[in-house]
């Protein structure tokens, strides 16, 4: 989905500031996805802040690098999940490594404070407080339509792939954007057909 003026380099300092804190509960996967999803939207809104958005989405979960795997699992995807301690606590450590990562490779304070904001309450806030903040929402969402996000959540779940995409028809109303929506419903038109969810 990246297209040519996506891959020039403006964020890679970035990427390869926050690659250590990525290798926690699949963000790795789940980033990169996202970040595309991003794109996509920012290029149907050209009124939202390209780097504000993209670095956002970026960095928007590296504080889970911070918490054990076996509490995200039993905490961050138990009862009651959006509000867990572990929830916020990613919120917390993502804007605190955020801060860090991005005024490590040069990025000015008025960008490093709104990309910041937009990570707070990023999963436990209920409304979002701009344009930005909706694009960041939706491309967070969107990867879990996808065939990987299918094959990676549902596991986070304990869910088997036909299951999990029962639970994300519900998960429409959540996104923020018409294009967001438009997006996950293609997209979760082509991940039922891959995995043969009409048989299995
Ligand atoms: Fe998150
Ligand atoms: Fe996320």
């Amino acid at each position: 989905m990246l297209t040519k003026s996506d891959t020039q380099g403006r964020y890679d300092a970035v990427w390869r500031e926050a690659e250590p804190y990525m290798r926690a509960r699949k963000n790795d996967v789940h980033i990169p996805l996202s970040y595309a999803f991003a794109q996509a939207l920012l290029k149907l809104h050209p009124e939202a802040d390209e780097d504000i958005v993209s670095l956002a989405i970026l960095l928007h979960d590296i504080g889970w690098w911070s918490i054990d795997m076996t509490d995200i699992i039993e905490k961050g995807f138990g009862p009651n999940m959006m509000q867990s301690d572990v929830r916020f606590l990613h919120e917390k450590e993502g804007v605190r490594l955020s801060r860090e990562v991005l005024a490590n490779t040069g990025w000015p304070e008025h960008v490093i404070a709104a990309v910041g904001e937009i990570i707070d309450g990023h999963d436990t806030r209920p409304e979002p407080r701009s344009l930005n903040d909706r694009l960041v929402r939706d491309a967070d969402k969107l990867w879990r339509f996808t065939v990987t996000g299918v094959a990676v959540a549902s596991d986070w779940f304990k869910l088997n792939p036909n299951q999990y995409v029962e639970r994300l028809d519900r998960q429409f109303v959540l996104l923020e954007t018409d294009d967001g929506r438009r997006m996950a419903t293609e997209e979760l038109e082509k991940t039922r057909a891959a995995l043969m969810l009409h048989l299995i």
